[in-house]
């Protein structure tokens, strides 16, 4: 018998480096590590991104951009961040989520964040994030995170109205993996059940 730990992946679409999106990403990532016995990975797309578009269809994937997408399609927790860019998500998140397949994603718990200029977009991830997920059948979480640059320091998250509001998001997520848990995983992944 295999015991595996629940995974956690963590995706920041920032293109750029240092970044506040990641920075907002793996905070939210080990909040929810901190509230159980989980394994976290974070995929950076300023890293993630060069190698991604390197194939333009699912069918064209190289070995290193399968790699990419199948942790992602093998999360048990996706935490998706993206600074906003004209009023979306970055073109190389929206990239990452075109090569993706869909059944990968049904019921999989998620948390919605976003990085912005200005408080003005702060329905990004509201009208940008959450309906692509639904597109997938996730299951995105309610509590979603936004911050502007005022909110960090150095890039660093400072703000403590966004990290206590990280802790209402931890909390759902980390009850959503709980409810997993009790999922059998031909349930959820019925395209590996039948690989
Ligand atoms: C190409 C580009 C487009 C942007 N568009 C917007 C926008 O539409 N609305 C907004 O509030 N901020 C916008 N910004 C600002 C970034 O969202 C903001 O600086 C973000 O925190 C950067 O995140 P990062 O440090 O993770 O790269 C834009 C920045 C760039 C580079």
């Amino acid at each position: 018998l295999i015991v595996t730990k629940p995974l956690i992946v963590g995706v920041s679409g920032s293109v750029t480096r240092p970044s506040r999106t990641t920075s907002l990403v793996r905070s939210i990532v080990q909040r929810v590590a901190a509230r159980g016995d989980y394994a976290t990975q974070t995929i950076e797309l300023v890293d993630a991104a060069p190698i991604l578009f390197a194939s333009l269809t699912r069918p064209q994937l190289t070995a290193e951009a399968r790699a990419i997408v199948e942790t992602v399609e093998n999360a048990d927790l996706l935490v998706i961040g993206t600074p906003v860019y004209r009023a979306s998500m970055t073109g190389a998140l929206k990239h990452l989520f075109d090569l993706v397949h869909h059944q990968y994603f049904t019921s999989k718990p998620v948390v919605l964040a976003a990085t912005g200029g200005t408080a003005l977009h702060g329905l990004v991830t509201e009208h940008q994030l959450r309906p692509l997920f639904g597109f997938l059948n996730a299951l995105t979480l309610p509590t979603t995170l936004y911050a502007i640059e005022a909110d960090f320091e150095d890039h660093r998250l400072v703000s403590a109205k966004v990290a206590e509001r990280i802790e209402r998001a931890a909390d759902e997520a980390a009850f959503a993996l709980e409810s997993r848990r009790h999922t059998r995983p031909a349930d959820i992944h019925p395209l590996r059940a039948t690989a």
